[in-house]
């Protein structure tokens, strides 16, 4: 018996198997019910019972090395399936590559800016980082006027021309004037940052589309005309539009405009809270100050301009209740949109 076992201890070290159908068949030859291993406990039984220590001993480390090899051999085979195509499941399908969406944010700011493209609105683009001048100053924001308390500012440095945070995109209808030639007419997306409490309704940080148009004869019928054509792209053929008279230091007249609300129709629902109106964007004809400011001929020359928060069409076309789902990046809320593109 213990020759047998030498025997086949070294044969077990010796073993090798190419397919997983060859370990199995090891498998079966030692630990099998005729197993050669299961044979030897069979004949244990016969063993003079002062032989049985010594050669019980023997015979579980005989059974434990033939298990470990039988694994250590099905192990190398499943760990290296390419050199194995025996073990290798053709059928079972692949891993799935997940393709990223865009963000809602992006889709709403591209459409925007695809809609005015198409009425021969350019691209326009400014820093995020500006100074006094540019968000306030040449916008007719006097110094110490009640209208800066609307916007909420960060400050970087102070000093008569403070260097801060963009509170709005219209700095960037300012530094367009100041450079472009005469007519403009662009379109301005961008981020903008307002020192505010984050709640479902306000941000820190969010994003506008700025709209400039300015040339000779530029009217109030034309800008309404201009928001009119958008909120049917935007929200749909039926849409429509009606403008309130507002305050901003930059155009005069000021309005405010509504569009139809899309969910209800106008009847009155929660998300227009029962006016059938929803508040998209500000505008209002350029402040004749605001273009000296910047170097045009206010006698020669006028325009319109609009500004309107992306989040917040975002939130109109979608119903989206809370801003901060578009920070938050859950990937739950994000596959939303996947299909929208
Ligand atoms: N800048 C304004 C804001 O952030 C939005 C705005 C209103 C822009 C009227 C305009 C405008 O260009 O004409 O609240």
């Amino acid at each position: 018996m213990k020759e047998k076992i030498e025997e086949l201890l070294r044969e077990i070290e010796r073993l090798k198997a190419q397919k997983l159908q060859e370990v199995e068949e090891i498998r079966v030859k030692l630990l099998g019910k005729k197993g050669a291993v299961t044979r030897l406990f069979e004949e244990f039984r016969e063993v003079l019972p002062e032989q049985k220590k010594e050669f019980g001993q023997r015979l579980n480390i005989l059974k434990t090395k033939a298990a470990e090899k039988i694994e250590e051999l099905r192990r190398k085979i499943e760990d290296e399936p390419a050199a194995n195509t025996a073990g290798f499941d053709y059928t079972k399908p692949g891993d799935r590559f997940e393709l990223g969406g865009r963000h809602p944010i992006s889709i709403t700011r591209e459409e925007i800016i695809a809609i005015f493209n198409k009425f021969g609105y350019a691209l326009a683009e400014g820093p995020e980082i500006e100074d006094d001048w540019h968000v306030f100053g040449a916008l007719n924001f006097p110094p110490e006027h009640p209208a800066r308390d609307m916007q909420d500012t960060f400050f970087i440095s102070s000093g008569p021309n403070p260097v801060l945070l963009r509170t709005h995109t219209s700095s960037v209808q300012v530094r367009s004037m100041e450079r472009m030639p005469l007519p403009i007419r662009i379109i301005c997306p961008g981020r903008v940052f307002r020192n505010e409490a984050i709640s479902a309704r306000a941000h820190c940080i969010f994003h506008q589309v700025e709209g400039l148009y300015i040339d000779k004869n530029v009217s109030f019928a034309d800008l309404k005309q201009a928001v009119l054509l958008f909120a049917r792209e935007m929200f749909g053929e039926e849409t429509k539009v009606r403008l309130r008279p507002s305050y901003f230091p930059f155009t005069e007249p000021s309005a405010e405009v509504d569009v139809s609300c899309n969910i209800c129709k106008g009847k009155g629902c929660n998300i227009c809270k029962g006016t059938g109106w929803l508040e998209i964007m500000g505008c209002g004809m350029v402040d004749p100050n605001v273009l000296e400011a910047s170097g045009i001929d206010s006698k020669e020359y006028s325009g319109f301009a609009f500004g309107m928060g992306v989040e917040r069409i975002a939130m109109l076309k979608w119903q989206v209740k809370d801003l901060r789902l578009y920070f938050e990046n859950d990937v739950r809320f994000l596959k939303e949109f996947d299909s929208v593109i």
